[in-house]
């Protein structure tokens, strides 16, 4: 493959960004310095590195996204932006598709790879894996919602297995609620659906949690990050090749 293409693969940046860096002089390959983007390398075979720092080459990528409201968890769609138009070229080339959905309206944490199996772990029902949720509510929730949650709520369609709702804050003046919801399944709407069964609305929902993956305080509304080594070795518990 083209160096360059290797290099933004390595996560290095955009092919123009990694231009400037091999113009800089800064990368070798089997240690002599190569300033060409088109230079051929074999990724098995050659020890290419930036700085002194040799580059793995790497089939799976992972991002985490703080969605913004207004964008669609997909990867293509005729009429709204997606979560792959904020991400970065390595990860259209690479293939990435986001682990499950949120709603066009819900704002948080959303993992993005090309690693399927990983998605398929971390989805499967069997899993069992923690989704945490911050949601503002329309109404005043209550204690007998925290235990109709406990319960596993009803729906038309299905029956919810039991959930965590924390009441954070009740504003009787103003009738609204904050809470935090954590669900083990994603069924479509299911956050939104199981506080409209106890007669309440989200009018925000943010996803604070999936597994053990947190959202980023520093990650702003828009952003996304690589994950970190600590954060792929919380991963490994799922069994897959990452
Ligand atoms: N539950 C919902 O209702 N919406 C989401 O986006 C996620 C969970």
């Amino acid at each position: 493959m083209r160096l360059d293409k290797f290099l933004v693969d390595c996560g290095l940046g955009s092919r123009s960004e990694v231009k400037k860096i091999l113009k800089s002089k800064q990368v070798t390959v089997n240690g002599q310095v190569e300033t060409s983007p088109k230079r051929q390398i074999d990724e098995n075979a050659d020890q290419i590195a930036v700085s002194g720092q040799v580059l793995q080459h790497e089939n799976f990528v992972y991002y985490l996204l703080n969605k913004p409201k207004g964008v669609i968890s997909a990867t293509q769609d005729d009429r709204h932006r997606t979560v792959l138009d904020l991400l970065d070229e390595t990860a259209r080339l690479k293939e990435v598709f986001p682990v499950g959905r949120l709603d066009i309206d819900t704002h948080g944490l959303l993992l993005l790879t090309n690693n399927g199996p990983l998605a398929h772990a971390l989805l499967s029902p069997k899993k069992h894996v923690d989704k945490l949720y911050q949601a503002k509510v329309a109404g005043i929730m209550t204690d007998q919602d925290v235990e109709k949650f406990h319960q596993g709520i009803e729906l038309k369609d299905f029956n919810c297995q039991p959930a965590d709702l924390e009441l954070v804050e009740v504003d009787e003046k103003e009738n609204s609620s904050l809470v935090r919801i954590t669900i083990r399944e994603g069924k479509f709407h299911q956050v939104k659906r199981m506080v409209a069964a106890c007669g309440k609305e989200v009018t925000d929902l943010q996803r604070l949690r999936m597994g053990p993956l947190v959202l980023d305080e520093n990650l702003k509304i828009g952003k996304f990050r690589r994950l970190t080594q600590e954060e792929l070795m919380s991963l490994e518990a799922f069994g897959v090749e990452l």
